[in-house]
C-alpha cells in the first residue's frame, strides 16, 4: 500500500500510518481500520428505517465502560453494520485511538474518534469525505459521539430496537 500524492487529505495526515487513497479528491483514508473480530463484538442495538436494517455493535469492554460511567477505551471500535433488503451494504466504522484527535482541526475534530466507510469487500468508500460523518455526530459530544450509546446501559443481551 501507499499513500498518493494530490490528495490534500492524505497530504494532510500523511503521518506514515496510512491507507492508499486512490487519488481522488475526496478520498479519505484514516487511521480507521476494517473491523476483523466482528465475530468477537456485541450486538447491542438494531436499527430498523424501511428497507435498511442496521445492526450496532461494539466490544464487551465498551459495553462495560459506558455501564460503569467510564469513558470509552483506546482502540475501542463502534460498527454499524448496513442491510438493504437483507442483503449486506456497508460498515460504518468509528474508532477511537489515543491521540488521534491531532489529525484534525478544532472545526472537525470529534475528539479521538475518527470514521469510515468500508464495503463488503472491506475497501473504503473513496468518494466519502468522511467530514460529514464528524459534523453529524458532533451534536452527540455528550455521549462520546454515539447516537445509539443512551441504549447501552438498559442492553440487557438482547439488541435493543
Ligand atoms: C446526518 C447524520 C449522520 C451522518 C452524516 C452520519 N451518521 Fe452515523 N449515525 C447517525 C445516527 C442518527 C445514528 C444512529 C443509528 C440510526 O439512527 O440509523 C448513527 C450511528 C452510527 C454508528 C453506530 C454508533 C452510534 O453512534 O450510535 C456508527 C459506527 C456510525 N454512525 C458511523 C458513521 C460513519 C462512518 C459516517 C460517515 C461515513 C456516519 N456515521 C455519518 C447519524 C449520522
Amino acid at each position: 500500500m501507499k499513500s498518493s500524492a494530490g490528495s490534500m487529505a492524505v497530504a494532510a495526515l500523511a503521518i506514515g500510518t496510512l491507507l492508499a487513497a486512490g487519488g481522488q479528491a475526496l478520498a479519505e483514508a484514516n487511521r480507521v481500520t476494517f473491523p476483523e473480530n466482528l465475530d468477537r463484538l456485541v450486538h447491542y442495538a438494531t436499527v430498523k428505517r424501511g428497507n435498511v436494517t442496521e445492526h450496532i455493535m461494539t466490544t464487551a469492554e465498551a459495553i462495560a465502560a459506558v455501564k460503569a460511567g467510564r469513558p470509552v477505551p483506546a482502540g475501542t471500535q463502534f460498527v454499524l453494520v448496513d442491510h438493504r433488503d437483507g442483503t449486506l451494504f456497508r460498515y460504518f466504522v468509528m474508532e477511537k485511538g489515543d491521540g488521534w484527535g491531532a489529525d484534525y482541526d478544532d472545526r472537525r475534530r470529534t475528539a479521538d474518534w475518527q470514521f469510515q466507510w468500508f464495503w463488503p469487500d472491506k475497501s473504503i468508500n473513496t468518494k466519502e469525505n468522511t467530514t460529514r460523518c464528524q459534523s453529524c455526530h458532533r451534536g452527540q459530544e455528550a455521549s462520546e459521539y454515539l447516537f445509539t450509546g443512551d441504549r447501552i446501559p438498559r442492553f440487557g443481551g438482547t439488541p435493543i430496537e
